[in-house]
C-alpha cells in the first residue's frame, strides 16, 4: 500500500518524484525529508488531506501543523499582517530561510483552522532540503507537515524510522537517508508584540539574539509549561524508561550514573554516552550496552545522532535507556530541551529526582 521512493538527497530529479507530486495534488499523504527531521505532508489547502495527517499520527486536533513553503511568494497566501509586522517578517525570513527555523505569525483567511488547531496564527517554514524544495515547488502548493512519527514518539531522522511507524498508513515514503540536523526547527512567535522563542532548535539562541535582540527567551523552567498547544503533550518518548542525568558537572554526573548502574539488579540497560566519557563505565555485557552519541566538543554530532540512538536503543526493549546530560548552552540547550521532554525520570536536579 505504501510506496517507498529512494531519492538522492542532493540531486533529486523530477521524474522520480512524479508520483509523490501527484499524490500531494490528489490529497494523499507523502512522507518527505527535510534538513531537520522527516515530515508527514499533505496539501495545506486541502482540509480533508490535512485531517488525514491527524488521524494517521493520532495527533490531538488542537496541536497545530507547520506549513512548508519553497519560495517567498507563497507567503502571500498564508499570512495577513500589517505593514510593520510585514517588514519584520521579511527581515527575519530573508535572514533565516531557507533553513531550520519556523516563524509563527497571523494567518490569512485561506489557512484553515484545521491546520492551525483553531488558532489565528500559522507556523511557516521554508526548509533547506533539495527534495523538500522540489516536492513543494512541483506540487504547486504549500505542504502542511508535522514530524513523521506517531504522536508522542521521537521524531524520525531516517526513513527507516518512518517505515517502522507508518508503513501501510501513508501513500508514499520518500527515503533520502539520514537527516542532517536531527532535531526539529527552532520556532519563533513573531505574532506577539515582543517576539518569543517557542522551541529551541538547530539555530542557537546566541545567534538568534544577534538578529532579534528583543527575543523573549523562556527559561528552562518555563519550557516545562506549555508555550504552544503542542507543547503540553508528552514528546519524543520511547517505550523503554528513559532516565536523564543532568550535567552541571561532568565528573559528578558520571559518578551518579556509575552508582545507578551498580543498583540495576541485572536489568538490561542501554547507556547513551559520549566519546569523552564512554570509557569511564563498565565494559559491555549481557545486560549492559554503551552507545556513544558523538563528541561533547561537536554538539551538532550529538544532535544528529540523538533521536536515531534513542529509537535504535528502544527497539532492543531495554528496561532502561540512560542518557548523559549536556550543558544547556548553544546547541546543548536544544538537545537538553528534547531530552527533558522525552525523559521518564530526571536525576541530578533536586526538585526532579
Ligand atoms: O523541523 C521541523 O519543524 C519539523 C519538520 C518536518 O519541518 N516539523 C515539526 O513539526 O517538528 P511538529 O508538528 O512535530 O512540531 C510543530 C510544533 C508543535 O509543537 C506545534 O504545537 C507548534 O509547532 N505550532 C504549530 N503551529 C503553531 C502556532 N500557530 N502557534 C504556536 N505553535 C505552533
Ligand atoms: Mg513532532
Amino acid at each position: 500500500m505504501t510506496k517507498i521512493l529512494k531519492i538522492d538527497p542532493l540531486n533529486p530529479d523530477k521524474r522520480s518524484l512524479r508520483i509523490a507530486i501527484e499524490t500531494i495534488k490528489n490529497g494523499g499523504l507523502v512522507v518527505f525529508p527535510t534538513e531537520t527531521v522527516y515530515g508527514l505532508g499533505a496539501d495545506a489547502f486541502n482540509v480533508e488531506a490535512v485531517s488525514k495527517i491527524f488521524k494517521v499520527k493520532n495527533r490531538p486536533m488542537d496541536n497545530p501543523l507547520i506549513i512548508h513553503i519553497s519560495n517567498f511568494s507563497q507567503l502571500e497566501d498564508l499570512v495577513d499582517v500589517d505593514f510593520k509586522k510585514r517588514k519584520f517578517l521579511d527581515f527575519i525570513s530573508h535572514r533565516l530561510w531557507p533553513g531550520p527555523v519556523t516563524l509563527v505569525t497571523k494567518k490569512s483567511e485561506r489557512v484553515s483552522y484545521k491546520v492551525t488547531g483553531g488558532l489565528d496564527t500559522v507556523a511557516i517554514r521554508y526548509p533547506a532540503h533539495p527534495v523538500a524544495n522540489l516536492l513543494i515547488e512541483l506540487s504547486n502548493t504549500p505542504i502542511a507537515a508535522p514530524s513523521a512519527n506517531l504522536s508522542g514518539k521521537p521524531s524520525p531522522t531516517d526513513a527507516k524510522h518512518v517505515i517502522n511507524d507508518l508503513n501501510g498508513l501513508v501513500d508514499i515514503i520518500i527515503d533520502s537517508g539520514r537527516s542532517i540536523f536531527g532535531i526539529e526547527s527552532t520556532i519563533i512567535d513573531i505574532s506577539t508584540e515582543v517576539p518569543r522563542l517557542l522551541r529551541p532548535g538547530p539555530i542557537s539562541i546566541e545567534r538568534l539574539k544577534v538578529l532579534i535582540p528583543t527575543l523573549e527567551l523562556p527559561n528552562i523552567q518555563s519550557f516545562r509549561k506549555p508555550l504552544s498547544p503542542g507543547m503540553k503533550y508528552r514528546h519524543y518518548s520511547p517505550e523503554s524508561c528513559l532516565v536523564l542525568f543532568i550535567c552541571e558537572d561532568e565528573e559528578k554526573m558520571v559518578e551518579r550514573i556509575r552508582r545507578h548502574l551498580r543498583k540495576t539488579n541485572n536489568k538490561y540497560i542501554i547507556l547513551l554516552t559520549t566519546d569523552e566519557t564512554i570509557n569511564l563505565y563498565p565494559k559491555d555485557s549481557n545486560n549492559f550496552k554503551k552507545i556513544s552519541l558523538g563528541s561533547r566538543r561537536k554538539l551538532y554530532e550529538i544532535a544528529h545522532n540523538l533521536f536515531d540512538s534513542i529509537i535504535t536503543a528502544d527497539l532492543e526493549k531495554p528496561a532502561e535507556i540512560i542518557v548523559e546530560g549536556f550543558k544547556e548552552m548553544g546547541l546543548g540547550f536544544s538537545i537538553m530541551n528534547r531530552l527533558r521532554k522525552s525523559a521518564h525520570r530526571i536525576v541530578g536536579e533536586e526538585d526532579e529526582v
